[in-house]
């Protein structure tokens, strides 16, 4: 049931306000995050951790990219992430009290599966799978379970799991930063914008109109570039994914600092480009980027609560995001890229829910 939208991936965008709030619920208090969530024997597993190893496939994946910035800023932990069809392939070395994570949505996906059986021979110290699929492969065959409450995606693209999964990797990394020296303050603050999230998001949907319109300017287009620094890489890796999966136009996406090591060769006045770019520590370093873009043509869509630093014109369309604090701008800033790829693809006409060539569940190697 499409509960009155015209595709699932639209209502599934439109649930993430509400399936954030059940993800939340009863897996934190006013400023604490509450562990048991992970499963009744994390406690003691938790006060082990000395590393982490992340694998998944696709959207997940691009969750484990955004949680390694969090794990080793926040929680100051050493965290790996790799996609499942090379992990389960390599000869790896696992340093001593290192807890290997699987994200997925289905619980079913054969690579990210064949990974956890592969690292179950190695000397890890546990596995924890989250997970949006209870009574999946996954699941039953994990130490421990973080549940995301996305409800099923019907949609082959991947959006409410993705921003659930932020969420798990997010109250994650507190739980492990707690036993590094996270200050209680700290927790607390991130605590309180976990809760203010759903209300958040609720806002950030409140584009939809805006990006409806701009997309129009992206259907005529054989080509994007998805460019954030910091954290935001993986949030414009993932935005890349969807307008790719669903629109079928070729998009990329890079750390903005490596344009110039190549990829600044392909920008003209035909290549769209996109940048994520909340206000943090690492903006006024994308702008030096984007004026490189700027001054070769590109067409810039600039993703921004500081639309004074990025001031509109013909070549620059700045898309005002509301301001939110550093932990949750993943989050948010993820809204209108899913809003994107979507209206793209309604003004190209494909098939939003069901892309050709692909299966919302990969259970085939
Ligand atoms: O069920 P999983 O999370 O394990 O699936 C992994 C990928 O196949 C999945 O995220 C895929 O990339 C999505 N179609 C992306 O929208």
């Amino acid at each position: 049931d499409k509960g009155g939208y015209r595709h699932f991936m639209l209502k599934e965008i439109f649930e993430q306000p509400a399936v954030l709030s059940r993800t939340l619920q009863g897996r934190i208090s006013k400023t604490r995050v509450m562990e048991q969530a992970f499963g009744a024997d994390a406690e003691k597993i938790f006060d082990q951790v000395k590393g982490v190893q992340i694998v998944a496939c696709g959207t997940s994946y691009h969750a484990g990219l955004v949680a390694k910035y969090w794990l080793e800023s926040i929680a100051g932990l050493p965290c790996n992430v790799e996609v499942a069809s090379e992990y389960r392939y390599r000869r790896v070395f696992v340093s001593k009290d290192t807890l290997f994570i699987t994200i997925s949505q289905s619980g079913e996906t054969a690579d990210t599966l064949a990974a956890l059986r592969e690292a179950k021979k190695s000397h890890y110290l546990a596995s924890l799978v989250i997970c949006n699929a209870p009574n999946s492969s996954l699941v039953r065959e994990s130490d421990l379970v973080f549940m995301t409450q996305a409800g099923p995606e019907i949609g082959v693209a991947s959006t409410k799991a993705f921003t659930t999964q932020l969420v798990a990797l997010q109250l994650l990394t507190i739980a492990l930063g707690r036993r590094h020296g996270l200050a209680e303050q700290t927790e607390a603050d991130m605590v309180g914008s976990l809760a203010s999230l759903p209300d958040q998001i609720e806002t950030a949907l409140g584009l939809d109109d805006t990006i409806k319109h701009v997309s129009e300017k992206f259907a005529d287009k054989h080509h994007a570039l998805f460019l954030g620094r910091g954290v935001e890489y993986p949030v414009a890796m993932e935005g890349a994914l969807k307008l790719k999966e669903i629109s079928y136009i070729h998009a990329e996406s890079y750390p903005a600092g490596e344009l110039k090591h190549g990829p600044l060769a392909l920008v003209d006045a035909n290549m769209p480009i996109v940048a994520v770019a909340p206000n943090n520590d690492l903006m006024e370093k994308l702008k030096s980027n984007l004026e490189e873009v700027q001054a070769r043509g590109g067409k810039l869509f600039v993703f921004s609560d500081q639309a004074d630093a990025f001031p509109s014109s013909e070549e620059v369309t700045v898309i005002d995001v509301q301001s939110v604090p550093d932990t949750i701008a993943p989050m948010v800033y993820t809204i209108p890229l899913q809003l994107l790829s979507y209206h793209v693809a309604i003004v190209k006409g494909t098939d939003v829910d069901q892309p050709r060539n692909l299966a919302k569940s990969v259970t085939v190697e």
